[in-house]
């Protein structure tokens, strides 16, 4: 959470940290700040909310200079406020700094700045970081970059927790220090000036190149050159320059009037890029490159873990189902923040793989790292090959849907179903499932994307359905197999972006308990395509109808019996019941984004999220 920029080079530096924010705002939008150095004076400007206010109260207090650093947040310590948005000053205010993560010993470090005469600005942990620094500094003799360099190594060893910090001082001229413990920062390198970002789509069209740095990297530059190391000493890993043109360009909304409009109709073509040179036609079967084992190797995977957060958990349930059902192998999901803690047993023959659409989900990272560290193969699942996450893990799979924007994720989840089921087909083929069953479903998968364009025609049904419903203070999703992580997804994206309470739950379990939920006024969600389980959501619906309840069904075309029972009906194409779980979110997903609309919510930047959750 949280992102950064900073430019130093032969322009103002103004317009490329306002833009650049403007790319990293689905890291966070709380407040926003910018501190430039403009003739040997360090000026910031601050903003409460999004970037847009930030670049307002700079037009009424314009400002300029040829380096500086920027910062939008999502609040962990400290309020919204003025004095907590970044970039936080040092005790001498020469020196600035904005940071990306989450300080554990903040208080500590605080009290005893505090006993050393600090008077602190703010309630953030990220304060302790500047006026560690700016003292060590101040402390040294050496007032050069070098000094400065120096005095953050000191300073950081201090420090524990996560961080990426770029840090600005007004006695070394056009300068940038940055390094990184946990959270993600890029070097922009470009002709004219360099930069820093949290994501190197921040900079896009800007910097030619760019280059990651490493867990533990400090670095420092100025308009033409950088130099990196490690911060406490060592020497750094090879530095990889990585060309930006394979960055994930920055979006705009085109026709539509938000992101998750956009990205939710661009599923069709997410899923065809998602399946592009992966389906073996004539073996009926998928491969990745990037999970490049033999079949031996692949033979000896007993057991899959899944693990992730949010929307990337919700996709891994739903791939447990299809794999199982395609592959016999075990899968078992984890969410990732109490996965990392936990002391599960980890068989021999099992492979992990982390879901994640930034790839920088904090929880997530974390999970993966510890199961690599008990020597298990891990392999990361993400929209962005160049996320962390794809470059710790063993191997993985890139789901190639194109940058997602919006804070809910849509595109993503349809990416991951569809990645997991191909993989399930994988392995299936490698065990029991024959070569015609293979091609069979091959031929079911090429097929998707038009299934998906013809769902997403229920569109303005979807509307009407939202507008009649929206004023309910809670709604009920439920469904059965794949379908109930469906149901889970459902109730995630509604409550998100509406801020309306959902819960979800399998079918089956209304009698233990959530029944005593069903009112007139309560909507029930039911996911209850023909499968071989249709007969038994009917049973449940039935059991909502009896109580009052108004009950709105995803169901099969051609399905009458729905129609007569429940009070609205959204009809999805026939497909195989392993591929509805595909079918059937994305009424859910046009369900709330337009209860979201309707209710004046900001769909694209719900209240208090972010899109990538870097700290845990
Ligand atoms: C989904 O709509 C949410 N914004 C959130 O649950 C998200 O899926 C979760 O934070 C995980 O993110 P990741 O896929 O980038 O790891």
């Amino acid at each position: 959470m949280c992102g950064i920029v900073g430019y130093v080079g032969d322009s103002d530096a103004v317009p490329f940290l306002l833009e650049g924010l403007g790319r990293l705002e689905y890291r966070g939008y709380d407040s926003a700040g910018a501190a430039v150095l403009n003739h040997g004076k360090i000026e910031i400007r601050k903003a409460v909310g999004h970037v847009s206010s930030l670049v307002e109260e700079i037009k009424s207090h314009p400002v300029s200079g040829t380096s500086g650093i920027s910062h939008t947040r999502w609040a962990t310590h400290g309020g919204v406020t003025l004095e907590n948005a970044h970039p936080h000053r040092d005790a001498s205010g020469k020196l600035a700094l904005v940071h990306n993560g989450v300080v554990e010993n903040h208080k500590d470090l605080r009290t005893e700045l505090e006993s050393r005469g600090h008077v602190f600005a703010s309630q953030t942990d990220t304060e302790v970081i500047s006026r560690l620094i700016g003292e060590a500094f101040d402390g040294h003799g050496d007032k050069s970059r070098d000094g400065l360099v120096e005095a953050a190594r000191e300073a950081l060893q201090q420090v524990r927790g996560t961080y990426a910090i770029g840090v600005l001082h007004e006695d070394l001229g056009d300068f940038l220090l940055a390094a990184r413990r946990g959270s993600p920062l890029a070097l922009g390198l470009g002709d004219g000036g360099q930069f820093l970002a949290s994501d190197p789509a921040a900079i896009a069209g800007w910097a030619s190149n760019f280059v990651y740095l490493n867990e533990g990297e400090i670095a420092w530059l100025d308009g033409k050159k950088f130099e990196v190391a490690g911060i406490d000493g060592s020497a750094p890993a090879p530095v990889v320059v990585r060309s930006m043109e394979k960055a994930a360009k920055a979006g705009t909304k085109g026709k539509f009037e938000h992101f998750m409009q956009k990205e939710i109709h661009e599923q069709p073509e997410s899923l065809r890029e998602a399946m592009r040179g992966r389906l073996i036609a004539d073996q009926g079967t998928a491969c990745f490159h990037g999970i490049e084992r033999s079949p031996e190797e692949l033979r000896q995977w007993e057991t899959l873990i899944f693990t992730g957060c949010g929307t990337s958990f919700n996709a891994a349930l739903a791939g447990e189902y299809i794999i199982e059902f395609l592959s016999r192998v075990p899968v078992e999901c984890e969410i990732a923040s109490e996965f990392r803690y936990r002391n599960s047993p980890l068989e021999m023959g099992t492979a992990v793989f982390a879901l994640s659409q930034s790839g920088e989900t904090a929880d997530t990272l974390a999970a993966m790292r510890e199961i690599k560290r008990r020597g298990a193969p891990t392999f990361g699942i993400c929209n962005n090959p160049f996320s962390t996450i794809s470059r710790e893990s063993d191997g993985g799979i890139d789901l190639r849907a194109g940058q997602e924007v919006g804070v809910a994720a849509t595109k993503s989840f349809t990416s991951q179903v569809l990645v997991l089921t191909m993989l399930g087909l994988m392995l299936g083929r490698m065990r029991d499932l024959r070569h015609t069953e293979g091609k069979k479903i091959l031929s079911a998968l090429e097929k998707l994307p038009d299934l998906v364009a013809e769902t997403l025609e229920v569109d303005e049904v979807v509307r009407r359905i939202a507008k009649k419903y929206a004023a309910s203070e809670s709604f009920l999703f439920l469904g059965r197999q794949a379908n109930f992580p469906v149901a889970l997804e459902g109730a995630l994206k509604l409550k998100e972006i509406s801020y309306i309470s959902t819960c979800a739950h399998p079918s089956a379990e209304l009698k233990h308990g959530v029944i005593a939920l069903v009112n007139e006024s309560t909507p029930s969600i039911f996911i209850a395509p023909r499968d071989e389980l249709f007969e038994k959501n009917l049973s449940n619906i039935e059991e909502v109808k009896a109580r009052n309840g108004p009950v709105i069904a995803v169901g099969t075309q051609g399905d009458d019996v729905l129609a007569d029972l429940c009070d609205d009906v959204v009809l999805v194409p026939a497909c195989e019941d392993f591929l509805t779980p595909i079918l059937t979110v994305l009424p859910l997903q046009l369900l709330a984004y337009h209860i979201g609309v309707e209710l004046g919510c900001d769909v694209d930047k719900p209240r208090n999220l972010a899109k990538s959750v870097t700290v845990e």
